[in-house]
């Protein structure tokens, strides 16, 4: 029996216009494709690429913790590698960001000597840059997921750009059983209170809604941080701080390296 493989790609963040060629290719060979994806028209357009596609949206049941779902994912994927078959698995944006199962898999599948390939994509961060004019350069970027920040009481920088993903599902890890977010005032009151920590409750931030249709213009809306509600957010905001201070040079370092003019 030959060795099974996985191959692991995204998709983009906008509907098929960010999808790579590598990536078409893969989708178009794979012999045994899953996919979870978050949009009907992409999926429509997975299934017109490769017909016997297999969604792993099933898995998705209302009250149930999102490890458990993430566990009955890895078994099921990691099971048609380990039965021999060559397995390609689509997520939407790039698999490597904030997608539980990757990772999961990687564990399941890499002991046993199962090849696992994770192919590049376009992420909602790359989105972000992009359609913010934020240039990732010297100041460098903080990037935490919103409950973890608070959980682990993670040090902010505010000399540097952050980034917050998951807002929107702020201290929840069951899937609701409406579309709605998965937070709610009084849980967010503890993300705003430990932004305040580190930045004035005046320190205005925008948060940011690509469009996962080409052609169509992203949601950015700036808020200060005391004035976050739910209201304001969806469950695919991500938020960019800006800098709230500015970093200062140390000039016997810049001395001491000859770089002082
Ligand atoms: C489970 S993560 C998936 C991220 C995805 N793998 C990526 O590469 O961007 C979901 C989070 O990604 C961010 N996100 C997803 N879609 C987005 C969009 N269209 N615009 C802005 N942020 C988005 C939000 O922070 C959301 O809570």
């Amino acid at each position: 029996m030959s060795k099974g493989s996985l191959t692991i790609l995204g998709t983009g963040i906008e509907v098929v216009s960010h999808i790579t060629f590598e990536s078409l290719d893969k989708i178009k060979k794979a012999a045994k494709l899953f996919y979870l994806v978050n949009d009907k028209i992409l999926e429509e357009w997975l299934l017109r690429q490769n017909p016997g596609g297999i969604s792993l949206a099933h898995h998705y049941k209302t009250n149930l913790d999102r490890e458990k779902i993430y566990s009955n994912i890895t078994s099921e994927v990691s099971g048609e590698v380990i039965a021999g078959n060559c397995v390609t698995l689509v997520f939407y944006g790039h698999p490597c960001v904030f997608v539980r199962p990757m990772r999961l898999l990687i564990n399941a599948l890499e002991p046993k000597g199962h090849q696992v390939k994770i192919l590049p994509a376009v992420s909602a961060l790359d989105a972000l840059l992009a359609d913010l004019k934020a240039p990732l350069s010297t100041e460098g970027l903080q990037n935490y997921e919103a409950t973890d920040l608070v959980l682990y009481e993670r040090h902010l920088d505010p000399r540097s750009p952050l980034v917050i993903w998951q807002a929107g599902t702020f201290a929840n890890i069951k899937v609701s059983s409406e579309l709605g977010l998965g937070t709610n005032q009084k849980k967010l009151i503890f993300f705003i209170n430990y932004l305040q920590r580190f930045y004035d409750g005046k320190h205005t931030i925008m948060i940011y809604d690509g469009s996962i249709y080409p052609g169509y213009k992203p949601e950015i809306k700036s808020i200060c941080i005391k004035d976050l509600n739910c209201n304001v957010l969806t469950p695919t905001s991500t938020l960019y701080i800006p800098p709230s201070q500015q970093a200062r040079i140390n000039k016997t370092t810049l001395k001491q390296l000859g770089l002082s003019q």
